[in-house]
């Protein structure tokens, strides 16, 4: 057994400066590290269905550090597809290093100012640390195959005497050509300098997150800034804040999907963990980090709520105890999760070629999230200039919408509990030329958050529960049906967080944290012919440290990581096991079963 020793600064957060540190209300925090070993950081996925093909074609488009960047703009690179490439799927790749110390950053791809990729970095220690995401792209085609755009990344990051650490980033997008089963190889679309193969997508449940067996969008529209001066993404600091964008959708639109982007920062990097005002107020903390644990991210379109989101609790690499992600990151760290909002029963509104407000707000919030959202719309091509897809939205649905809130406490002691339930259809036809066309979207979301502090508010336990049950149905006129999807997510969370009062002689404090957390999701499709198909991930973390700290500074620490990823699909299984101890891998073990009859998936 390797006797690595790690001795780590910990610098707390600013705001943790001002709070009495023997209570954990301040827990989950955020810390910085010193380390000693050259490091590969990861994230548990499975492998991209095509991983193990030579890529077509191969395009570096961007190679940049990112140094004392705090206030600066994305950096943006001209982008157009390589010449003469035969392609149908595309993966971004982000690789990144640094060498000194540094906090873990968020950072983003927008294409055209559509959000591809949101990512945020390792922490960087004074020995090197690197790392490489790969994301399958391939439901942006429509913006890869335009040319004269702009490929933009944000990366804002400090540098000074303390912290030292520079992001070397390099995004290349690697584009491959896959012949698919069952697919009718015919329509090659081409132009001057592109030869994108069109039509080729099979009715594949492992694609995308709710988009499921369709081709990718026609036409991507950003819901983002325009200016891009402080990225494209909206800075949300506050519940009353709406920010989005008007757009004109194309009259022959059929089908609309909304992708929701979305990261949490600030006094609300751990929003699941904050205790309520009155616990603040009553107590004479210092803290900021309140308005209790409930977020939710609201869809509007021209200011009718059309769909939420509760995000999945990414913890980024220095959330909690940095200790735990060394080197396995948080669920979702490296690839941040969207999150899709089926919009085509309401289409019918749409249409009209006038301009509708989309707007994204977030509940409860403290500063700051940096959301955006791109709109993926699939077009008549049959239908063009005069020619116009009707539609109607027959029914919004009585939306259902349940909120309880308790607590109890006595001084520092005591427990809070947030309940949410919210039921939602959405009900309505589409005619083009694929037919006339009546889609139900049906949701059913159910939150529930509670936070409970003990001896004195320096034991500190947060479980959280998130489900979400997403029916979409697609029937024809005569009632057969064309389609009919199911998703399934829960987002189980725990986190116990223990301090000891510190020690007489020294001021030494001692921090036991623990914490569970997971992503479980299972989809199912069928259509027309009864075909159908499924898949489920669950994907599950479980981690637990220690740490003492003097004066901020945390002497020593240790922590172990366990990982259980299993994913079971119609083209692939996948599972892996895996567990980090002390920041040293010490078991590793996958297993990966392509299905013979997917062939080249
Ligand atoms: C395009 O690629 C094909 C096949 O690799 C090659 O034969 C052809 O010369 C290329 N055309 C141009 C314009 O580069
Ligand atoms: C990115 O990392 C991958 C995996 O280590 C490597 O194969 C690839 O060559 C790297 N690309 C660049 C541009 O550094
Ligand atoms: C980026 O690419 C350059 C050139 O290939 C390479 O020297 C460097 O190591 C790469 N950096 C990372 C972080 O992948
Ligand atoms: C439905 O759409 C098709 C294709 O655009 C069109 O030919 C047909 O007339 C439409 N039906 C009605 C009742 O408008
Ligand atoms: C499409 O179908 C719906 C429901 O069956 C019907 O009410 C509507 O009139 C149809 N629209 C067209 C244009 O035919
Ligand atoms: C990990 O570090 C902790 C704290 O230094 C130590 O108590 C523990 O024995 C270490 N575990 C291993 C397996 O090295």
């Amino acid at each position: 057994m390797s006797n690595l020793i790690f001795f780590f600064l910990i610098i707390i957060l600013i705001s943790f400066i001002n709070a009495p540190i023997c209570s954990s209300l301040e827990n989950p925090s955020h810390f910085i590290k010193h380390g000693v070993i050259q490091q590969k950081y990861l994230e548990i996925s499975r492998p991209l269905p095509f991983a193990n093909l030579t890529p077509s074609c191969t395009l570096p488009i961007l190679s940049h550090h990112f140094g004392d960047t705090i206030g600066l703009p994305p950096v943006s690179v001209a982008y157009a597809p390589p010449d003469n490439c035969s392609w149908n799927h595309v993966a971004l790749q982000f690789n990144a290093s640094s060498n000194g110390i540094q906090y873990d950053r968020i950072a983003a791809v927008w294409l055209d100012g559509a959000d591809i990729f949101r990512t945020s970095t390792a922490e960087s220690t004074e020995s090197s640390v690197f790392w490489t995401v790969t994301k399958d792209v391939t439901r942006y085609s429509s913006l890869l195959a335009k040319e004269d755009i702009s490929l933009s990344v944000m990366l804002e990051n400090m540098v000074n005497d303390v912290y030292t650490g520079v992001y070397y980033v390099n995004v290349t997008i690697l584009y491959y050509y896959i012949e698919e089963m069952n697919a009718p190889l015919s329509t090659i679309s081409t132009n001057r300098k592109v030869r994108m193969v069109d039509d080729v997508f099979v009715d594949n449940p492992i694609r995308g997150s709710l988009g499921l067996n369709e081709k990718p969008a026609d036409l991507i529209i950003p819901i983002s800034g325009n200016n891009g001066g402080e990225g494209f993404w909206f800075r949300i600091q506050s519940d009353s804040e709406l920010k989005g964008k008007s757009v004109i959708i194309p009259k022959n639109t059929y089908k609309a999907v909304m992708e929701i982007c979305v990261s949490f920062h600030g006094l609300d990097e751990f929003w699941y963990s904050n205790p309520p005002d009155s616990y603040i107020r009553e107590n004479s903390l210092t803290s900021q980090r309140g308005h209790g644990s409930y977020r939710e991210v609201l869809l509007n379109i021209d200011r009718n709520l059309v769909g939420s989101v509760v995000p999945f609790p990414v913890i980024y690499p220095g959330g909690i105890n940095p200790l735990y992600w060394d080197p396995i990151v948080s669920i979702g760290a490296f690839d941040h999760p969207s999150y899709d909002i089926d919009i085509t029963p309401i289409l019918g509104d749409l249409l009209d070629g006038k301009s509708h407000f989309m707007g994204l707000k977030v509940l409860d919030s403290l500063p700051f999230w940096l959301v955006d959202a791109n709109l993926h719309l699939w077009v008549d091509k049959q239908c063009t200039s005069d020619c116009e897809v009707q539609g109607e939205v027959v029914d919004y649905g009585t939306p259902d919408y349940e909120m309880k809130r308790s607590s109890s406490f006595k001084g520092l002691d005591g427990s809070y509990e947030v309940e949410l339930k919210r039921k939602s259809q959405y009900h309505g036809w589409v005619n083009s030329s694929a037919g006339n066309l009546t889609t139900t979207v049906s949701r059913e979301l159910k939150f529930k958050n509670e936070i409970k502090f003990d001896n004195k508010g320096t034991e500190k336990k947060v479980k959280q529960k998130v489900e979400e049950e997403i029916e979409i149905s697609v029937v024809s006129e005569t009632g057969m049906k064309i389609s009919h999807t199911t998703m399934k997510r829960k987002y189980p969370l725990t986190i116990t967080t223990k301090t000891s009062k510190p020690s007489r002689e020294d001021g030494t404090i001692i921090m036991h944290s623990e914490l569970e957390n997971e992503w479980n999701e299972k989809k199912k499709w069928s259509n027309r012919d009864s075909h159908s198909c499924s898949s489920s991930l669950k994907n599950r973390q479980k981690c637990k440290g220690c740490m003492s700290v003097q004066d901020r500074i945390v002497l020593q620490g240790g922590a172990t990581t366990e990982q259980s990823y299993s994913y079971n699909g119609e083209a692939s299984t996948y599972s892996r096991e895996i567990a980090a101890v002390n920041g040293t891998l010490v078991h590793d073990t996958a297993n990966y079963v392509k299905s013979p009859s997917v062939s080249a998936l």
